[in-house]
């Protein structure tokens, strides 16, 4: 066998076998040697290289174990026949030229509802709705809960856990939202979901029969609406006051729907609670009517004044709700762990209808001790300052600077408020520009089903301090000027 002419670099940080490793790999790729090409015995090529034949031996093992050669005792050493790399997408070139797939009905009309808002992508900015304060995540006391929890994971929580979700963790949420929240629950009522989109799935695909009406928030939270269209449902858009939902509107419209889908603590986008008489009127139909409330108790941590109404689910004593919670606002979106709070009737159905593990399981693990030992209700405490912080600066600077143009509406809980625009344009040709100046906002008019009924601006305060959300809104002052 002719020589590899591999070159080695003794003084290079990359250990030699993995430098024959590199070497061998490449001409395999490049067709240098051809596949079932028998290559120098690991004598011969330790002795070519000046090398110790261990270190070929450990190139050839690690190139075996990845299919790029075959070693067989009493023959010589191969390129294997077939390569690892022709089973990679990549390595075959671009796809296919296909026919268009036909699209299912749920899919058109999944499609036909707006993005939302644009994401221009990178560091946050002001003034991306729903972001929370990444800047202030403890992530020291984070990576030290979760470095224990990987060193000590049992065998069964690498295995995936159990389907219902770790019960460290759905014990540590009973607690939580009994004494912050007022729900009533057991742990065994809790399921860990990758969010509030799953959650919905999960309730509706239980609950709803193809066509089966379901009544949303309108103006209301997108991901909602999709949710409804997702499970085969018929969306019944319900207007929102100051109150929240108008539950007698519901009522007069669409008195047999099976379910109500709503955020009563804080109303996206128009921040607005459900008031307690709007609650009992809601619960007393949804009892007379046999329908499930789906209560997206979405931000209700972060109250900046007044004291926070009791969950929906607390004051239900016919067990007809459903509450569901995120940790997106409360931690990180990126940590996709949410719940659903089933009613006693609903949680055989639940875990036998489950599809799979809800979330990674050491994840899981992670934010139970996050909560056991006390740094989530440390952090919350922290985001209340900060938000209320970041939330009047924002507001005095919209009065300071965009005042005639914007009329901003403070809301008592949450990262966001909005602001109707008096001015001619509408909110979305606002959105656009102010996007071309690199500044994200949400269009109020995207969020209504059927004509908008309000113009305006939603404003997530989370994401970035004071000074950024000051330097924004002078960014939008010139922008609405123009
Ligand atoms: C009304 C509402 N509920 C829930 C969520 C959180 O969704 P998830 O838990 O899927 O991140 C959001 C996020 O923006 C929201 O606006």
């Amino acid at each position: 066998m002719a020589s590899l002419l591999i070159r080695l670099d003794g003084r290079a940080s990359t250990p030699l076998h993995e430098q024959i490793f590199d070497a061998i790999r490449s001409r395999i790729l490049a067709g240098v040697l051809a596949r079932g090409v028998a290559l120098p015995s690991s004598r011969q090529l330790a002795a070519e290289l000046g090398v110790a034949r261990s270190t070929v031996l450990q190139a050839f093992d690690a190139l075996a174990a990845e299919g790029y050669i075959v070693t067989q005792a009493a023959s010589a050493t191969r390129v294997a026949p077939a390569l690892p790399d022709d089973l990679e997408v990549g390595a075959r070139g671009s796809p296919a030229a296909t026919s268009p797939i036909r699209l299912s009905k749920i899919a058109r009309s999944l499609r036909a509802i707006p993005a939302g808002t644009p994401r221009l992508g990178g560091a946050p900015r002001a003034f991306r709705p729903g972001l929370p304060a990444l800047d202030l995540f403890p992530a020291t006391a984070w990576a030290r809960i979760s470095a224990r929890c990987h060193a000590r994971a049992s065998t069964s929580l690498l295995d995936g856990g159990d389907p219902a979700g770790d019960l460290a963790l759905r014990k540590a949420i009973a607690a939580h939202v009994s004494a912050a929240r007022g729900v009533r629950c057991e742990p065994a009522q809790v399921f860990v979901t990758s969010g509030t989109q799953h959650a919905f799935d999960e309730i509706l695909r239980l609950v709803i029969d193809p066509g089966d009406a379901v009544w949303i928030e309108n103006p209301g939270y997108l991901g909602a609406r999709r949710a409804v269209l997702a499970a085969g449902g018929r969306p019944v858009p319900i207007p929102v006051d100051d109150a929240g939902l108008d539950v007698d509107t519901g009522i007069a419209r669409c008195p047999r729907a099976r379910a109500v889908l709503l955020s009563p603590s804080h109303h996206y986008p128009l921040g607005v609670t459900l008031s307690l008489p709007r609650r009992m009127a809601l619960l007393r139909w949804a009892r007379r009517a046999n329908a499930i409330v789906i209560e997206d108790d979405y931000d209700s941590e972060f109250r900046h004044h007044g004291r926070p109404l009791t969950a929906l689910q607390g004051l239900d004593d016919a067990g007809r709700t459903v509450y569901v919670g995120t940790f997106s606002k409360t931690l990180f979106p990126g940590l996709r762990i949410g719940f659903l709070i089933a009613p006693l009737a609903l949680v055989d159905a639940i875990a036998a209808t489950r599809t799979g593990p809800p979330a990674p399981a050491l994840e899981q693990a992670t934010l139970a001790a996050f909560i056991e030992n006390g740094d989530f209700a440390r952090h919350v405490r922290r985001m209340r300052v900060a938000y209320r912080e970041r939330g009047e600066a924002l507001l005095d600077a919209l009065t300071a600077e965009c005042s005639g143009v914007l009329d901003p509406r403070p809301s008592a809980t949450g990262m966001q408020l909005w602001a109707a625009l008096s001015s001619p344009s509408s909110d979305r040709a606002v959105r656009d520009a102010a996007a071309q100046h690199g500044i994200e906002l949400a269009a109020v008019s995207d969020y209504y089903v059927g004509r908008a009924r309000g113009n305006g601006l939603v404003f997530g305060f989370g994401g970035v301090r004071p000074a950024a959300l000051r330097a924004g809104v002078k960014q939008l002052a010139a922008v609405l000027d123009r």
